[in-house]
């Protein structure tokens, strides 16, 4: 498929612009000296500009226009206090002048920095639900908004919400193929693509084969097991490519998905995530999070020493942002 056909059928969609884009992709000669081979780049999704950045930014532009196209005038999603997500929603309603609720499920009396500490800044709402079902504590702010004669916007239940980093993600390959073609990259060039998997990673997987760009991505789960990782990029994906009447379907062995980099549980900071953050930051500083990018680069780099990257190829890391998380981990890091 041809960007004149692609283009179009993302640009039909009410969207609202807040990234900086196109986002630099930078080359990491030192890390590429480090790792002992494959070129690196790394496309920095961290530098969408709006609020800190990250990949929510690109994702927003489609949400907040269908909370605006349904006539909403506040936006409710459960998220806990470090979530990125939770920190840009907020930021684009203030920016929209949107009522936010954040139905957080982490303890109430966690440390308020971060992420969390962003949320408090920008002034939103906060409705506490640690130990509760957080289903219901959302049905009664939805409740409660509408008593107040708000008309809310549940992420969280919307289809749509859900959906929307796939379709920026399958735009967004668009950029990224031809800033790899400006960077000397030709087809005959094996590249992979490493980033969270998630619904950036079905985007950038059902993107890649849509424009024949040959390119492998590596969705490197932060979470759950390999199995629910691919079945949820299928399943995202390839609702997008329905809804955009895209001529192409996502199959299991278009991409690659590593679930062992994890480290037991979400947010788990395994020696591995550690040591992926300290060489990102010690080489060409780059600054990572342990519990997204640094996770997911330490999927990278598993792989070039597990010889399952050539030597010749070319891997790109797309850095997601997530760096006020950071800063919640600093007894974690600060010894690194
Ligand atoms: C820093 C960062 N990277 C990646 C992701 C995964 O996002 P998505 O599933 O939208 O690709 C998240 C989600 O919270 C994130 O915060």
């Amino acid at each position: 498929m041809s960007d004149e056909e692609l283009r179009p059928r993302v640009g039909r969609l009410p969207r609202i612009p807040f990234a900086f884009v196109p986002t630099p992709l930078e080359e990491c000669p030192k890390l590429t000296a480090v790792l002992g081979g494959p070129r690196i780049l790394m496309k920095r999704d961290d530098l969408t500009g709006f609020a800190f950045g990250g990949n929510k930014v690109r994702a927003l532009e489609f949400r907040m226009a269908d909370v605006k196209a349904k006539g909403c005038d506040a936006f409710v999603l459960v998220n806990i206090g470090q979530s990125n997500h939770a920190r840009l929603h907020s930021a684009a309603c203030v920016r929209l002048g949107i009522h936010m609720a954040i139905v957080k499920p982490s303890p109430a009396d966690e440390e308020v920095t971060g992420n969390l500490l962003l949320d408090r800044i920008l002034g939103v709402e906060i409705v506490e639900a640690h130990g509760r079902n957080t289903e219901e504590v959302l049905d009664e702010t939805l409740e409660r908004l509408r008593a107040e004669g708000r008309k809310p916007y549940a992420s969280t239940r919307e289809r749509f919400s859900r959906l929307a980093g796939t379709i920026a993600y399958t735009e967004a390959s668009l950029e990224l193929r031809d800033q790899l073609q400006a960077s000397g990259v030709t087809e005959r060039d094996r590249v992979h693509i490493f980033l969270v998997g998630g619904t950036s990673s079905a985007g950038l997987a059902l993107g890649g084969k849509l424009l024949g760009t040959g390119w492998r991505v590596h969705a490197v789960s932060v979470g759950g097991s390999a199995e629910s990782v691919r079945n949820m990029e299928l399943d995202l994906a390839n609702d997008v490519a329905g809804r955009l009447e895209l001529p192409v379907r996502l199959e299991p062995d278009d991409f690659d998905v590593h679930d062992q980099y994890v480290g037991g549980r979400y947010a788990a900071t395994p020696p591995t995530t550690l040591e992926a953050i300290k060489l990102a930051a010690r080489t060409d500083a780059i600054f990572m999070d342990p519990v997204y990018t640094g996770k997911a680069f330490s999927g990278l780099v598993g792989e070039v020493r597990a010889g399952n990257v050539g030597k010749d190829d070319v891997c790109v890391f797309v850095h997601t942002g997530g760096t006020p998380i950071i800063f919640a981990y600093h007894d974690v890091l600060k010894n690194l």
